[in-house]
């Protein structure tokens, strides 16, 4: 008669209730700031504004359209999935030196359009970004939109204004934040998206996988501005994320694995250059410390 080791597979079996109960109080967590997040738009059920942008802008996207370059593979093209992604965070970066934030949060829709079917983590993490493109369209297209035209103006009004938050002190309602704080966790959620997609494009086929360099750079960027219960939550969720083959093809599809990687690097460089001007943007005005 075989024994059965329970005391293993009991502690199996705690091992995944204590990973269930982590998960569904994440989700908690998550529904209930989404819901917090909806409540910052008034009365229910109109949204604070309208989806996509606005005719002017669709006009001029289309007359900016150009046929891909020789060579190029579909996906960095108009109607490519990077290609979409790319246009208006290029188109952010306006020539004297600023971030235009109509633009800027176009990009920011198109990328989590992008990341949103490759699972769990970046649902997790790009549902927070949603809540936050959208409190920020509300006042780029709200009241005060004359003083939400570019990173730069904002700030200054902001500040004139006496709406930024002490550095550090976050506010007691996140739908309440200000432009200013709510560009900093979507510059900090950037550079994650950035260094992930990076690095999926680049890493080794020996080397860590896909969803360990995504983990690793989660680590690096946003982990240390998230609380215990959300990190974990984050480790679990990364046990799940898709393989370096899985995303190449959800990026690029139709074409041959070096064609796919390069073309995600290259969107990742335009994503660092965003970054990289909106860093030097929020240091100069000191905002880094906002939140
Ligand atoms: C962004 O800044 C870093 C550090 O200053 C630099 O090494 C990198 O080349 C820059 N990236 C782009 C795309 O401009």
């Amino acid at each position: 008669m075989g024994v059965v080791p329970l005391p293993q597979v009991s502690r199996r079996w705690l091992r995944y209730t204590i990973a269930l109960a982590i998960f569904a109080l994440l989700l908690l967590y998550l529904y209930h700031r989404s819901q917090r997040g909806l409540s910052g738009c008034g009365s229910g059920a109109q949204p604070c504004v309208s989806e996509g942008p606005p005719p002017s802008q669709i006009l001029q996207q289309w007359g900016a359209l150009e046929a891909p370059e020789r060579g190029e593979p579909p996906c960095l093209g108009p109607r490519g999935m990077l290609g979409r992604l790319v246009r208006p965070f290029r188109a952010s970066l306006s020539l004297d030196g600023d971030v235009e934030l109509s633009q800027y949060l176009a990009g920011w829709r198109e990328l989590i359009k992008f990341l949103t079917p490759f699972g769990s983590i970046f649902t997790f993490a790009t549902s927070e970004a949603f809540t936050k493109v959208t409190a920020l369209e509300a006042r780029v297209h709200g009241p005060e939109a004359a003083h939400y035209k570019t990173l730069v103006t904002m700030a200054a009004w902001e500040r004139r204004a006496g709406r930024l938050e002490r550095p550090g002190a976050a506010p007691p309602d996140s739908a309440r934040s200000s432009g200013s704080r709510t560009a900093l966790l979507l510059h900090r959620a950037l550079r994650w998206s950035q260094l992930c997609l990076r690095r999926v494009a680049t890493g080794a086929h020996r080397g860590p996988s896909a969803g360990e360099q995504c983990s690793d750079a989660y680590s690096a960027v946003l982990g240390p501005h998230h609380p215990w219960l959300v990190r974990q939550a984050a480790r679990l969720a990364f046990l799940s994320f898709p393989g370096r083959g899985r995303l190449l093809e959800l990026a690029c599809p139709r074409t041959t694995e070096a064609e796919a990687r390069a073309a995600l690097a290259r969107a990742a460089a335009t994503l660092e250059e965003v970054y990289n001007r909106t860093q030097g943007l929020l240091a100069e005005r000191g905002l880094l410390q906002l939140a």
